[in-house]
């Protein structure tokens, strides 16, 4: 549904986006992950056609957007990092507005906005100016002038930035509800974002892709091992030998002892379970075995191996790349 292929974008010297290519299946809920300046906003900003790319091609429902802005456009709703707003308007005035410059025929108007201030939860205040509504309803009604017209595409710009927690469960809610029936590719920095909204991650770092792929991908892919967490109780010394006899371990570390209690790090070679010859083990040397459990590295961790390790030697290309 949404096509970027090679895509690079320089503002006079600076490599903002270089090289890159991703899809967005239909019905897909896609996360653009990446830290601050990684290139995550002008990617967005050529998908959804205000800015012509320097170099590449993007396509949306099959229309290439430098092409075909208009038909790409009319399928596209785009919530920008900052929402152009009518401080003036109130929030019904502005969403009908909007509405119309969409296309979304005139008859339809008043029953499109009933469900979309019903939808995005800003019902309360649509006859409030939207200069003076709060952050997080302003960040609303923004998502409620992306999906107006019924888009089969959205792309969202940090849907979630600046709003309180209750109201950032709401807008995941509303953006895990799109899911089948429309395409959403959303930008973030944020790493619970994506875990807990979309099916695929896409992780972007100074211009250029990282690593692609499910949350629980991304985990595998880059953890090379297994890590099982086992607490026993029992002399610690003879535990970390024995475990360590057990068929597939690689090694074991002791993490902490609590009132005659050890927890270890058991290692083994990748794809090997060894949980059931650890419990075989405890059980007959006569400990208690009181947890068992696989531990991979949390999406944090993940986050910072990826776009650390190439941050600076990214930041020492940039500069010749960028004169190329
Ligand atoms: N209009 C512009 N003119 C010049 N440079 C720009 C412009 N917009 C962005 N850049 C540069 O392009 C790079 C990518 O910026 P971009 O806004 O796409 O990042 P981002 O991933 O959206 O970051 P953030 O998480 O802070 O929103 C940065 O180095 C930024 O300084
Ligand atoms: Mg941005």
């Amino acid at each position: 549904m949404i096509e970027v292929e090679n895509l690079t974008k320089r503002y006079g010297p600076t490599l903002a986006v270089s090289g890159v290519s991703f899809n967005v299946q239909k019905g897909e809920i896609l996360g653009f992950l990446g830290p601050n300046g990684a290139g995550k906003t002008t990617t967005m900003r050529v998908i959804t056609g205000f800015l012509p790319p320097t170099e590449g091609k993007v396509r949306v429902a099959g229309y290439d957007v430098a092409d075909e802005p208009l038909e790409a456009k009319r399928r596209t709703g785009y919530l920008p990092e900052t929402p152009p707003i009518y401080p003036d308007m109130t929030v019904t005035e502005y969403l009908a507005f909007v509405a119309r410059i969409k296309g979304v025929s005139h008859r339809d108007i008043k029953r499109r906005l009933d469900e979309i201030v019903e939808k995005c939860a800003v019902a309360d205040v649509r006859y409030r100016q939207v200069g003076k509504l709060s952050k997080g309803y302003r960040q609303r009604v923004g998502l409620a002038q992306a999906l107006i017209h019924n888009p089969d595409v959205l792309v969202l710009d940090e849907p979630t930035a600046g709003l309180d927690p209750k109201q950032i469960i709401e807008t995941r809610d509303l953006i895990k509800g799109l899911e089948g029936q429309h395409t959403v590719i959303l930008s973030t920095h944020i790493l619970p974002e994506v875990s807990k909204t979309c099916h695929r991650v896409v992780v972007i770092n100074a211009g250029q892709i990282v690593a692609v792929g499910t949350p629980d991908e991304l985990t595998r892919r880059l953890q090379g091992f297994e890590t099982v967490l086992v607490t026993v109780e029992g002399p610690a010394a003879a535990i970390i030998e024995k475990f360590q006899r057990v068929a597939g371990v690689n090694w074991v570390e002791p993490r902490e002892s609590h009132e005659g209690r050890v927890t270890l790090e058991v290692h083994s070679e990748k794809e090997k379970d060894v949980r059931a010859e650890l419990a075989r083990a405890t059980v007959e040397s006569g400990w208690k075995l009181y947890e068992l459990k696989t531990s991979g590295l949390s999406l944090e961790e993940i986050f910072l191996k990826l776009t650390t390790k190439d941050l600076s030697e990214e930041a020492a290309a940039k500069p010749e790349k960028a004169v190329n």
